[in-house]
């Protein structure tokens, strides 16, 4: 369909870039929707953007309202610019009128216990792997997978379960995937012919394995499962529509920190519209400060170079939204905490700074909102991602949030950007299903569903940094993916 959707506008004169072409394939008639967007315009650009398709249903929209038809086609319902679900116009109840109810569900803040030895890593990977196998041997296709060992030994076809410590491409373009458990090890050839060959495997995951080893000794894979989460779970739904915001990466302390548009969410918190006042909760997924000495020559970028000044900006800057907006702040790779995950919480005398509406907790982290259970994490392992899987994109952040439920695990990859603390438990284990699960890092702004669980990645309030300005990465800054937890229903409110 890409091709022909390509093909589709390159004979009417035009292109689109990979964002645009994504946004098409999402729709369900590509090519008819192209047509339609291509009538919004007066004449079409060059390369067309996502941003050319939002305005093109703006103008759509606007022209419908003023009843003006001529020369402007009837928009096709999916080019109407993201309007604002039903359950967040007009519904909500004001927050003041909420008694706040947050528990804190999963946190290694204070129950850290690792050394780092080689035997911690060996436990860790252990759990690691007999959890996420566990959750695979409830297949039915798994129920009876073979320890590697014996596997080896079979001809006929049988059922593996092991975690991927290679992988690597034949210059025939078959994948080879090793996998290991407890037994042995088993060299798994996934055909380059196979549909299984753009299944975006990545090192240390868990995966269970349908197939027969050859006389060459290699496995050859007939289908691949991974431990994902069941496929359809309905949204709690809290009876009242309360409304939760989530922020992330406010990289205060940096020179290209957003003041002025955070002036205007500020603003809209204090004095806004209906669900400004119905606002109860903020989560704060990380890199909530600059930090110091995060990365190389890192001082030439600070506007504050202490880090004290720097969370005490912060604070004042929390301290002037509205009293009814209880925050919830985990730290990310730039905070003041220890960069390998579990991050505990921010330090005592950090939390000293910041008033008692604000509460500290570790990343990732559970909660509970209201009954409904969200997951939060920072996101630094789709660093790992996009640089391990080529079809991700430091754009595209749902996508790798998609792989991490998938898989069952917010870092599966091992050795990369991704310090990990090998705890006695795989805190990084997505054991239960979150109703909501949302991440930052990536400095994009997204919001969609997997299997019935709302993604949310929570933009930033930093211009681009000289790490995007290398990778020629756009952010979208100032962004604040809102949620009503009545419907699960998202929004995207721009400052
Ligand atoms: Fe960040
Ligand atoms: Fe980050």
């Amino acid at each position: 369909m890409r091709d022909r959707v390509l093909d589709f506008l390159s004979e009417r004169g035009t292109l689109a870039d990979e964002r645009a072409v994504e946004y098409l394939l999402q729709q369900r008639d590509p090519l008819g929707f192209a047509a339609h967007l291509l009538q919004a315009f007066r004449e079409p650009p060059l390369v067309i953007t996502l941003e050319d398709i939002v305005d093109a249903g703006s103008i759509a929209r606007a022209a419908a309202e003023r009843g003006v038809l001529v020369s402007v086609p009837r928009a096709h319902p999916a080019l109407m610019p993201p309007s604002v679900p039903a359950s967040l116009r007009g519904t909500g109840v004001p927050a003041s009128d909420i008694a706040e109810d947050v528990r804190i569900l999963k946190d290694i803040t204070g129950r850290s216990t690792c050394e780092g030895t080689l035997a911690d890593f060996a436990r860790y990977f252990r759990h690691r792997f007999h959890t996420l196998a566990k959750i695979l041997r409830s297949r039915p296709e798994l129920g009876g997978a073979m320890e590697l060992a014996k596997a080896k030994r079979l001809t006929r076809d049988t059922a593996v379960i092991g975690m991927v410590s290679d992988l690597r491409t034949t210059k025939n373009g078959h994948r080879i995937v090793e996998l290991e458990d407890d037994t042995d090890a088993l060299s798994v050839l996934i055909p380059a012919d196979s549909a299984l060959a753009a299944d975006p495997i990545v090192t240390d995951e868990v995966i269970g394995v349908t197939g027969h080893s050859n006389d060459r000794g290699l496995f050859i894979a007939k289908s691949i499962a991974h431990p994902d989460i069941p496929v359809a779970k309905a949204f709690p739904g809290t009876p009242e529509h309360i409304r939760v915001g989530f922020l992330s990466d406010v990289h205060v302390g940096s020179r290209t920190f957003l003041a002025d548009r955070w002036e205007k969410f500020r603003a809209w918190a204090s004095n806004g519209d209906e669900v400004a006042r119905s606002l109860r909760y903020l989560v704060v997924s990380g890199d909530v400060v600059d930090g110091i000495g995060v990365y190389p020559r890192q001082d030439e970028e600070l506007l504050l170079d202490d880090i004290y000044a720097q969370y005490e900006a912060l604070a004042s800057m929390l301290r002037e939204l509205p009293d009814h907006l209880k925050v919830i702040l985990l730290p990310g790779n730039h905070d003041a905490v220890r960069p390998a995950e579990p991050q505990p919480a921010l330090p005592a005398p950090v939390q000293k700074l910041f008033d008692s509406n604000v509460t500290f907790v570790g990343n990732p982290c559970t909660l509970s909102l209201h009954g409904v259970r969200i997951l939060a994490y920072h996101g630094r392992s789709m660093d790992d991602f996009v640089s391990s899987v080529p079809a991700m994109s430091y754009t595209r952040p749902l996508d790798a949030m998609r792989e991490m439920l998938r898989k069952r695990h917010l870092a599966p990859i091992y050795g990369g950007k991704t310090p990990i603390a090998p705890e006695s438990e795989d805190h990084l284990i997505v054991d239960a299903v979150p109703d909501i699960f949302v991440t930052g890092h990536v400095h994009a702004a997204a919001v969609g569903e997997h299997r019935g669980v709302v993604l949310v990645n929570s933009s930033t309030w930093q211009a681009q940094t000289t790490f995007q300005k290398m990778h020629n990465i756009e952010p979208m800054p100032a962004r604040l993916p809102i949620v009503d937890l009545h419907t699960g229903e998202a929004m995207m409110k721009a400052f």
